[in-house]
This record gives structure tokens, C-alpha cells and sequence, in this order.
């Protein structure tokens, strides 16, 4: 054995080299371009549409929308900024608050603060790393009170905007209870499904339960544009207003320029979208191959006493980045330097957003159990094994 290998994790270390075997670097997560992604690109450069204008950025969105059964959806330049333009369009503005996980990358805490909202931050469920539904409905119950029928912080009178659910990793958060909760309490829900395109929660598309919802198609997601997002709703009102405010708020005419409000140049250029239509043909092989290596993944572990993160009982995660848990920060620090020392990729949970300098001001319910997990958890290589 030599000595890369070396250390408690050295034996775990041989065997996920033998999930993808090679003994060369594994990366966290690598893009698989195995289908008709060049013939594409070189029909799009072909046609000269390369920008916002051209055939592939409507056929993404059709094929995106139809795989997720969602009625309409709008191509944009990242998941951040959609998850930016999507708040906007349920209302969310300056001086109010939007309730969010403080468990997840800091593009969605971000997003909030584009609006000139302010992130709260509530704290994740163990079960899925997601919103939990708990701290949920304690901070709705016991927090805010209804006027005119919309809801406010009762220590600071803030509105409070939107809920954005974030489902950590491809895990579908516990979206119906927080969808029932959104209902209840009348505020409206935003899903950033950035990480979870093909998981469903008990047969229906993560991204598709709220008013709104957001994918990104970052070189790091299941699939990949370079660089994209897309927003999905039901509502055809909405949907044109998604469209509108990410294309410049330009009136469509045959010549006149003429914007009738401030809007964004967001619009996912046709060279991506190109991209996107050979990459969601094989959504169904991504989503396949990255169970199959989620079950290896739950083989090598076995008898090793590390918990690996599973779909609940009735979901469907797409597992887009495998997880396990460790028994504490120790053995986290001691994984990530042998593991990473060993040239196999792994990486530890985001910091908390509420210990980001930018964000330190922002209240948040304590955090107790995202803390708890991010000094245990750790992802591992998750590429589609072509
Ligand atoms: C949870 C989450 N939200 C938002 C984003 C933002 O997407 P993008 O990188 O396309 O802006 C990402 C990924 O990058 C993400 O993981």
C-alpha cells in the first residue's frame, strides 16, 4: 500500500478508488459530456444566434419544464440570480425578511440580500440537511403575528417575505410539511432546488412545490450549462414576468426600444442552452448512475461505523453529492487531510451562513443542530461514472 493510502482511512480510501477505478486524482464532482453536446454547440456557432436569441434556449426550457412536469420555465444566466429574480417576483423587497436554511451555500442567503431583504436563518432537520420543518413552524408560531393578512417579526415589525427551502446535496427537504406551513401562514414559498434536479419528494419534482423554483447548471450540478439557472413556475402571469425582468424589461417590437421598468440582462445566452438540450438527454442515465455509485457507496461503508446519508423512505434523491457523517470534528479534519492528501476529493459541509462575516448580523434560531453537522459531515466523490 503506499503511503497516500496511509492513515484510518487508508483502507476506505483503496475502496472508493475502486468505485471509479483509477488511481489518478478524483474530483468531487466532474461534468460528463457523452452525448450530443458538441454537435450542438457547433450547429448554435453554425446558426450565429449565439446569444439570447436562437432555438436551443425555448427547447432547454420545454425540456426542462416537461422533465420536471412544470407548466413554464425561464432560462436564466445562473441559479443565483434566479433564485434573485424569483424572490423579486413574490414580493420580496427591501426591509423585509425571507426565512432560509442557515445550512446551504451562500448564494442563497446572497439572493435574499439582492432584494434588499435580510436573511433569517433557521435550523437544518438531521434527516435531510434541509430546512426543518420545526424550526419552521416555531419561528412562524411563536415569532410573527398576521396583519392584513401577511405575516410580521414581532420584535422588529419586518415583513416577512418568502421561505426558501433548499434541498442539501439532491436530499428532498421535508417540502410537503413546509409547503402546508407556507399555506397556513400565508407566506409565499421559493424553492431553491439549485442541487436537485431529478430528486422527487414521494413522486413529484423538487423545485415544482412552491410558487416558484430555481435550478442552477453550474460545471459542478447533475447537469451542466457552463453556466446557468432556470426558474419554474405553474403561473403564466408569472412566468412572462420571470421572462420580462430577465430579458431588460424590453416590450417586445419589431424595432422600438422601449423598457418599461428596470429590468436585467439574465437571459441564458443560446451557446448554454445548446449545452442544456444534449445534457437533459441524459437526465436519465445521471440520475441512474449516480444511484448506482450511492448504493457502492453505502456497500464500502458498511461495518465502517460512518453513517451515509440517505433518501427518506418514499423520495427519490438524485444524490448528487454523497454524504457521510463522522463521529466528530477530529475525524472530520483527519478524513479531509487524508482523503485529500490521497488525491480523492472530499470536502466538509459550507460554514453556516450565519458565520460569514457579511452575514453575522442576521438573527438565526441558534443553529444547534447545522452546527452539529457541519463538524461531522463530509461529501465524497459523486461524479457520473461514464
Ligand atoms: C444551494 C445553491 N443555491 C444556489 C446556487 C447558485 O447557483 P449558480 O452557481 O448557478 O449561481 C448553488 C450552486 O452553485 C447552490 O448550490
Amino acid at each position: 500500500m503506499s503511503s497516500v493510502t496511509a492513515g484510518e482511512y487508508g483502507p476506505l480510501i483503496q475502496k472508493i478508488r475502486g468505485l471509479f477505478g483509477t488511481e489518478e486524482f478524483i474530483p468531487l464532482h466532474a461534468p460528463v459530456f457523452g452525448g450530443r453536446e458538441k454537435e450542438l454547440l457547433n450547429a448554435c456557432i453554425d446558426s450565429t444566434f449565439v446569444s439570447s436569441v436562437g432555438e436551443y434556449v425555448g427547447a432547454f426550457e420545454e425540456s426542462l419544464a416537461r422533465y420536471v412536469g412544470a407548466k413554464h420555465a425561464v432560462a436564466v444566466v445562473n441559479g443565483t440570480q434566479a433564485l434573485f429574480v424569483a424572490l423579486q417576483l413574490v414580493g420580496v423587497g427591501p426591509g423585509q425578511l425571507v426565512l432560509t436554511q442557515g445550512l446551504t451555500f451562500a448564494a442563497t442567503g446572497n439572493a435574499i440580500w439582492y432584494t434588499g431583504a435580510e436573511p433569517y436563518f433557521l435550523d437544518a432537520d438531521p434527516e435531510t440537511l434541509g430546512l426543518d420543518p420545526v424550526a419552521l413552524e416555531r419561528y412562524l408560531k411563536e415569532e410573527t403575528l398576521e396583519r392584513g393578512g401577511k405575516r410580521y417579526d414581532k420584535t422588529t415589525g419586518q415583513g416577512v417575505g418568502a421561505v426558501v427551502p433548499m434541498h442539501t446535496f439532491g436530499f428532498p427537504v421535508k417540502i410537503r410539511q413546509i409547503a402546508e406551513l407556507c399555506a397556513a401562514y400565508g407566506v409565499p414559498l421559493v424553492e431553491d432546488a439549485a442541487e436537485s434536479l431529478g430528486s422527487l419528494s414521494q413522486g413529484r419534482h423538487t423545485g415544482t412545490f412552491g410558487t416558484l423554483g430555481i435550478f442552477s447548471f453550474n460545471g459542478n450540478k447533475i447537469i451542466t450549462t457552463g453556466g446557468g439557472g432556470m426558474i419554474v413556475t405553474d403561473d403564466p402571469a408569472l412566468a412572462k414576468a420571470a421572462k420580462h425582468l430577465t430579458t431588460t424589461a424590453k416590450r417586445p417590437h419589431k424595432w422600438e426600444f422601449f423598457h418599461d421598468q428596470l429590468g436585467y440582462n439574465f437571459r441564458l445566452p443560446n451557446l448554454n442552452a445548446a449545452l442544456g438540450v444534449a445534457q437533459m438527454e441524459q437526465m436519465d442515465r445521471f440520475v441512474e448512475s449516480k444511484r448506482k455509485l450511492a448504493l457502492e457507496y453505502q456497500g464500502i461503508l458498511l461495518g465502517t461505523g460512518l453513517k451515509f446519508l440517505q433518501e427518506a423512505p418514499g423520495d427519490r434523491a438524485n444524490y448528487w453529492l454523497n454524504a457521510v457523517e463522522l463521529p466528530d470534528l477530529a475525524h472530520r479534519e483527519r478524513f479531509l487531510e487524508q482523503t485529500n492528501e490521497a488525491k480523492v476529493m472530499t470536502r466538509p459541509l459550507w460554514t453556516p451562513l450565519n458565520l460569514l462575516p457579511y452575514n453575522q448580523q442576521c438573527r438565526h434560531d441558534g443553529l444547534a443542530t447545522s452546527l452539529w453537522l457541519y463538524e461531522r459531515m463530509v461529501n465524497l466523490p459523486s461524479s457520473v461514472r461514464s
